[in-house]
């Protein structure tokens, strides 16, 4: 891809994310009719479809031969497509049961990957403004801010997040070994939205998010943002993270990962 065909895509996912949130933040105090999925604890609203034909339709029109992957599943990409071309990673509204609950500490995550690889990433938060945005070999920023590159801490002074879920028997992670790390490092959090906590992991914020039941669009934004700040996307097993393919998720600094990783084995 030629750099102005790049820097003209990229402009343009930040543009239409920011306008996605206009969206949202204008329509706060209107009715939210929601919906559950699986469960009472998994929740669509109609601004989360509304935000994501957003896309859709600017998506079809401007760049007719990309595809889209969206998590309410309005597009029709196959995951044929995933590995070839380039894909929209969607997540419309991540943190839906905090739009819905709290009005705040959500996010719009928009990815771009080409051939399967990481490209751009946009993760938007409208209640504070804050678009974290990077894009493959060309940085990491918070707004206009360019992010520092990551360095290491240790286990003490680290401050994690991750969901109550993984501290009490499950079917995906040794519950006891995830109560070690809690005693162990300096702080725990719960924010509810994958994409704002990779993306506090990426501005230092928080030092590690860990998660064991995401999906793409959850993660795809904040893997390019964290590529470019040397920060480290892995799993339990310390293998690369498969955003087509996921297990488990540990995004955190560089030189955190192998003392944190080692908890888990
Ligand atoms: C959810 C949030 C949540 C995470 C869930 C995700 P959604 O996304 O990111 O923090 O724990 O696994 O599904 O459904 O609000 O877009
Ligand atoms: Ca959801
Ligand atoms: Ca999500
Ligand atoms: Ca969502």
């Amino acid at each position: 891809m030629e750099n102005k065909d790049l820097k003209e895509l990229y402009e343009t996912a930040r543009k239409w994310t920011l306008e996605a949130g206009e969206r949202i933040k204008h329509s706060l105090t209107d009715t939210i009719e929601v919906e559950y999925k699986t469960s009472a604890a998994d929740l669509v609203t109609q601004k989360d479809k509304e935000i994501e034909q957003f896309f859709i339709e600017r998506i079809l029109n401007e760049y007719p031969d990309h595809h889209i992957l969206g998590e309410e599943g309005m597009s029709e990409t196959t995951p044929a497509d995933y590995q070839q071309g380039t894909v929209w990673i969607i997540d419309p509204i991540d943190g839906t049961t905090n739009f819905v609950h709290q009005k705040r500490n959500f996010a719009i995550s928009v990815a771009i990957y080409r051939d399967g690889s990481p490209l751009i990433g946009c993760i938007y938060d409208p209640i504070e403004e804050e678009l974290f945005h990077g894009c493959k070999d060309n940085g990491a920023f918070l707004n206009d801010e360019k992010l520092p590159v990551l360095t290491s801490c240790s286990v003490e002074e680290a401050v994690i997040s991750f969901n109550h879920l993984w501290v009490v028997p499950n079917e995906k992670v040794d519950y006891e070994k995830m109560q070690q790390i809690v005693l162990d490092v300096r702080g725990v959090r719960s924010i509810g939205s994958a994409a704002l906590e990779i993306a506090y992991v990426a501005c230092g914020r928080l030092d590690a998010y860990l998660d064991f039941r995401l999906s793409a669009w959850d993660i795809a934004a904040g893997i390019v943002i964290l590529n470019e700040l040397a920060g480290i996307s892995t799993t339990m097993e310390q293998e690369d993270v498969d955003v087509f393919n996921l297990s488990s998720t540990i995004f955190i600094r560089p030189g955190l990962d192998e003392k944190l990783t080692s908890y888990l084995l």
